[in-house]
């Protein structure tokens, strides 16, 4: 079988915490070939067949943890599962991207599909489902944005539409005079939108990341926030903690998932804080390393048996 990645470039992935790393490796050890991409390369050439230069890709047990071959061009209709790992920001050539895999051959499997690359909007797809996602406000207007929350009662989180690992998320409080000048940066003057939600108190406790398989959890954990920071993510300092999955926790991903599967989000990473679902990852998903860490599990191997079982399904095998 053949992979290709589409990921950012190799060295930026940490060995010890990255997701796609964890599936490459379990991908070679299964005696599939592996092949990497930076999304960049992804074009259309003559005849309007999609291609990409890519790399033939091993991966290795020592530092660094990759050996790349010399890059050539390749056609997307080469590749048996093309996973789309790019981190976002989700902007137009990420949208662009996602058209052109959407030129791959039926034979060939895209992870996550394009087409619900788009659909599902990572900020935006919990707004499907109101009653299991904090109050929410999206605007590009400062004084909405304002009386939003003091109608939260003066406090209220901020974050960009397309980012990720916690970048331009705030906390916004009424005692802080900075808030109007905050709200001028984040929205660039009005010019772009800004989610506005509720700030939920238990996330000192920590924002549990779900792992979802084809819309099932398959395991979970729970990232506590570093002392004087808002944000839970790993990249802004977050610990993980073990986590159980709570009667909640499967009553959310019961509501999500036919949801998630309809639109061909085989792999997705939810956001649950306290009692409430606030993000749908499914551009790039993380997590995987660190419950395998704390549980004892390897979740790439139940990845790539999702895998394989769903190329024999499409290909009627
Ligand atoms: N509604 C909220 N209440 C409290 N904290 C929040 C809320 N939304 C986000 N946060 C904090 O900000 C972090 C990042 O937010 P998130 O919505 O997951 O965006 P991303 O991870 O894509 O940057 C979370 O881990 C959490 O610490
Ligand atoms: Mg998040």
């Amino acid at each position: 079988m053949r992979h290709l990645f589409i990921v950012d470039p190799l060295p930026q992935l940490l060995v010890n915490k990255d997701t796609s790393v964890v599936i490459m490796r379990e991908a070679s050890q299964r005696g599939h070939e592996v092949f990497t991409a930076q999304v960049e390369y992804l074009d259309v050439g003559e005849g309007g067949r999609p291609r990409v230069r890519m790399h033939p890709t091993q991966v290795r047990d020592a530092d660094p943890w990759f050996e790349t071959s010399p890059s050539q061009y390749a056609h997307l209709q080469d590749f048996d599962v093309i996973w789309m790992r790019t981190d976002p920001p989700y902007d137009m050539n990420y949208f662009y991207a996602t058209h052109l895999l959407d030129l791959a051959p039926a034979s060939t499997l895209v992870l996550n599909d394009p087409k619900g690359l788009r659909e599902v909007g990572e900020k935006l797809f919990v707004l499907h489902f109101p009653d299991i996602c904090p109050d929410t406000l999206i605007s590009r207007q400062i004084d909405e944005l304002l009386a939003f929350r003091d109608k939260l009662g003066g406090e209220m989180v901020i974050k960009p539409l397309g980012g990720c690992g916690g970048v331009g998320v705030f906390h916004l409080t009424s005692e802080d005079r900075n808030v109007r000048a905050i709200l001028e940066m984040a929205t660039r003057d009005g010019a772009e939108y800004q989610v506005a939600q509720r700030y939920i108190p238990e996330v000192r406790n920590g924002d549990k990341r779900i792992i979802l398989l084809d819309g099932e959890p398959i395991g979970a954990v729970l990232r506590v926030p570093a002392g004087g920071e808002s944000r839970a993510n790993f990249h802004a300092g977050g610990r993980a903690l073990r986590a159980e999955l709570t009667p909640r926790d499967r009553e959310i991903c019961a509501r999500i998932g036919p949801a998630l599967r309809e639109h061909g989000i085989f792999f997705a990473g939810i956001d649950v804080i306290g009692d409430w679902l606030t993000e749908i990852n499914v551009t790039s998903p993380t997590g995987v390393q660190e419950i395998n860490a704390l549980d004892g599990v390897r979740l790439e191997a139940q990845i790539l048996d999702g895998v394989e079982k769903k190329l024999r399904d499409k290909r009627g095998e």
